[in-house]
C-alpha cells in the first residue's frame, strides 16, 4: 500500500465525520422538487443529489394519478414502499398484491414490480426506501424498464 492512500486511510473518518456534519439534515415536504416520469411522478427526500450525505440508503416519494400506474420495472436494490395515501395493487414477479394507506410492500431485488391506482378520482402516495446509494457508490445498481410490455 502507497504511503498517501494509507494516510488517506488513517484520516478517512474524521473526514467523513466532517461530512457528516455539515449534510443536509431534513427535506421539507412544501420544498420538494417533482420529476414527472412517463406515468407518475416523484420527489427525493434524502439522496446525495439534494444535499444529503447519505451513502447506504435513500427515501423518495411517488405520486400516481388516478386510474394511473407506474412503469414495469426492476432494481437490484432491494426497496421498501409504505402507501402514505390511497389504494391501489402492486404486481410483483406475476403476484398481484392489492394494498391501501398505511399498508407497507416489499419489493425484492431484480423482480419485475409495477404499481397501479385503483381509484379513479384520488392519486396515491407512496414512500418509497431503497439501498440504491450504496449500489451506486460500489458501481453495480441496475434498473432496467420494460416499457413494451402491455399491462392492462
Ligand atoms: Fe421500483
Amino acid at each position: 500500500m502507497a504511503a498517501e492512500e494509507y494516510s488517506q486511510q488513517l484520516h478517512f473518518h474524521e473526514e467523513r465525520s466532517e461530512e457528516l456534519r455539515k449534510s443536509k439534515k431534513i427535506t421539507r415536504w412544501a420544498e420538494l422538487r417533482w420529476g414527472k416520469s412517463e406515468h407518475s411522478r416523484a420527489a427525493d427526500l434524502v439522496h446525495p443529489t439534494i444535499g444529503f450525505a447519505n451513502r447506504v440508503i435513500d427515501a423518495f416519494v411517488s405520486e400516481i394519478p388516478p386510474s394511473g400506474k407506474n412503469t414495469i420495472h426492476r432494481h437490484n436494490p432491494e426497496a421498501i414502499v409504505h402507501i402514505l395515501d390511497g389504494a391501489g395493487y402492486s404486481i410483483i414477479d406475476g403476484e398481484r398484491i392489492g394494498w391501501k394507506k398505511g399498508d407497507t410492500l416489499f419489493i425484492p431485488p431484480m423482480s419485475w414490480h409495477q404499481h397501479f391506482n385503483s381509484s379513479k378520482t384520488k392519486s396515491t402516495t407512496y414512500l418509497a426506501v431503497t439501498c440504491e446509494p450504496l449500489f451506486t457508490r460500489m458501481g453495480t445498481f441496475i434498473m432496467e424498464e420494460l416499457k413494451k410490455k402491455k399491462t392492462r
